[in-house]
């Protein structure tokens, strides 16, 4: 079986479910960690037996690591699959992928460039509601479809934006069209 290697940045709330997911892929390693807050990365880095970098970018000089995950905030993804691309890195990307539409076309001309893969995490998709949905699609029981109109009740508390600095503001969570 042939060995990946992955990076991970950003080790905040969602990190850990890819920590899980690569212990999980037969034949991945997690081989380093990356984060701003140096101490809780490197407290991390020494519970999941990985290195630790504090700037993405020198992780980026490690030849060995063949997948990176990106877990910031969302205005991060694009400046950070741009650079991962630029280095060989093959890429997934938690959601939303980027800040506005406009961006996406940056990524796919890179992505192309560099002949690398940018996944999305669209874990919902998966759901067992989605794959239900997707089989009475294509199965025809719902006829013709004509439009689809999806409404997702979620709860934030306050707790949840105060939790990080960049959550709730147009600037770091895009959709300011
Ligand atoms: N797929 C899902 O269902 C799902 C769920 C939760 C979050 N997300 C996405 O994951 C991303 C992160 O969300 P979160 O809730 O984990 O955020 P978070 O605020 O909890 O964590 C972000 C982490 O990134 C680090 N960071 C910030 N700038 C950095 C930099 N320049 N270099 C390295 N690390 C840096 C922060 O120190 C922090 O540890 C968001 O885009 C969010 O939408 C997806």
């Amino acid at each position: 079986m042939q060995t990946r290697h992955a990076a991970i940045i950003g080790c905040g709330a969602i990190h850990t479910c890819h920590v899980d997911a690569l212990r999980h892929v037969p034949g991945a390693v997690l081989r380093a960690i990356v984060d701003i807050d140096s101490e809780k990365g490197s407290r991390l880095a020494a519970d999941y037996g990985c290195q630790f970098y504090q700037d993405y970018r020198e992780m980026l000089l490690d030849d060995a690591i063949d997948v990176v995950h990106i877990c910031t905030p969302h205005y991060l993804h694009k400046p950070m699959i741009l650079a991962a691309l630029a280095a060989g890195k093959q890429v997934f990307c938690e959601k939303p992928v980027v800040m506005n539409p406009q961006e996406v076309s940056d990524i796919q001309a890179a992505a192309t460039i560099a002949q690398r893969h940018v996944g999305v995490c669209y874990q919902n998709r998966l759901n067992p509601t989605s794959l239900a949905i997707q089989r009475c699609i294509e199965e025809g029981r719902l006829g013709a479809m004509r439009a689809v109109k999806a409404v997702l009740t979620w709860s934030r508390s306050g707790n949840y934006y105060a939790a990080s600095p960049w959550r709730g503001s147009f600037a770091t969570e895009g959709a300011a069209c």
